[in-house]
């Protein structure tokens, strides 16, 4: 039976995945943690700080996990307007996390992203292996963890596995600071104004996904025969390649008068820019099954009646 610890349980991604481990594992074999929690939190729940290295280990053992999954982070655009911040709470806690792990010798998992990647990477199905020579603070951030990742799994045996994920869209928490966040803005001005200015230009191509793929990505990856995985921290892995009007096209087919108008972010825009238009998934899907269920119609479907229901 899997126990799982959770750290960033607040925000975008961990909301979720909380409540998706609790369906497979049970309500109370998934502790979440996070600096903060919503009154109406159900379920074991820690305030975890994870630049303290001892509330992690001491939280993880009274709780007697198997696995950590490492989530508190700050995003790409966050971590642009504080980047000093961003060093100790995306390197110092992933530091302090991977070191409970060893400690207490638990399987690790930590998300990755797309901003591993620059602008010397090349932009079109970005390959699994190939440059990586990040711009951002965030980028830089991500590819010092993915190789920490791998220096826990050569030194110590430390079951780390991760996935690049691209931008997640999703309806139930809002993105947390990032560059692909107009993405998810852009279904509720839908519904709530029926226009949307996007402050990343027109023809920006970005990697996407819907969070339900990201969540059952992670729990097939962990899931994954070890012997299987190659590459593991971290891979690749996306669903929609995608531009401002190619969600426009698809929220028409639902909001015909729904129009699109611009107001460019330079910062934003120079992060976007810096990143692949398309990753190959190729390596995640040989190793370890990985697949999508979503593409931008289904998904559009899917934000536009749940955000719907919620408003
Ligand atoms: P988020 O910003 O929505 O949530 C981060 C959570 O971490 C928040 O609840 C915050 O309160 C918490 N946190 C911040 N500082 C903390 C601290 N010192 N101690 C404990 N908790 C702290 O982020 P997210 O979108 O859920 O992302 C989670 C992970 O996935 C990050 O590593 C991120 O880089 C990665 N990722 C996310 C996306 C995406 O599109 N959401 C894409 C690629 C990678
Ligand atoms: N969605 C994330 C960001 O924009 C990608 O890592 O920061």
């Amino acid at each position: 039976m899997k126990k799982i610890l959770v750290t960033g349980a607040m925000g975008q991604i961990g909301s979720e995945l909380v409540r998706k481990l609790r369906e497979n594992y049970g309500p109370s074999n998934v502790i979440g943690t996070d600096l903060w929690k919503k009154e109406e939190t159900e379920g074991p729940f820690e305030i975890v700080d994870v630049t303290d290295g001892k509330a992690i280990h001491d939280v993880a053992k009274k709780h007697n996990v198997d696995t950590i999954m490492h989530l508190a982070a700050l995003l790409s655009a966050k971590a642009e307007s504080a980047p000093q911040l961003a060093w100790d709470l995306n390197m110092g806690g992933l530091m302090n996390a991977l070191e409970a792990a060893r400690e207490l010798d638990l399987q690790f998992f930590t998300p990755s992203s797309i901003g591993v990647f620059g602008p010397t990477t090349p932009k079109q199905n970005t390959p699994q292996e190939t440059t990586m020579r990040p711009t951002t603070m965030y980028g830089v951030n991500k590819v010092a963890g993915e190789l920490l990742c791998d220096y826990y799994y050569y030194r110590y045996g430390l079951d780390t596995r991760g996935v690049r994920y691209p931008g997640l869209i999703s309806y139930m928490t809002p993105p947390g600071g990032g560059t692909t966040d107009y993405a998810v803005e852009i279904y509720y001005e839908a519904i709530k104004h029926k226009k949307y200015t996007s402050y990343i230009a027109a023809n920006t191509y970005m990697d996407m996904m819907y969070m339900p793929d990201a969540l059952n990505a992670i729990i097939k990856l962990m899931e994954a025969d070890p012997d299987k995985l190659v590459h593991r921290n971290a891979y690749n892995i996306s669903a929609i390649s995608a531009t401002p009007e190619d969600f426009t096209d698809a929220i028409r087919k639902h909001i015909p008068e729904f129009e699109l108008t611009y107001d460019v972010d330079p910062v934003r825009q120079q992060i976007a820019d810096s990143w692949p238009d398309s990753i190959d998934s190729s390596a995640a899907k040989e190793e370890w099954g990985f697949e999508a269920a979503y593409d931008i119609d289904r998904m559009t479907a899917d934000m536009l009646a749940k955000i719907r229901e919620k408003s």
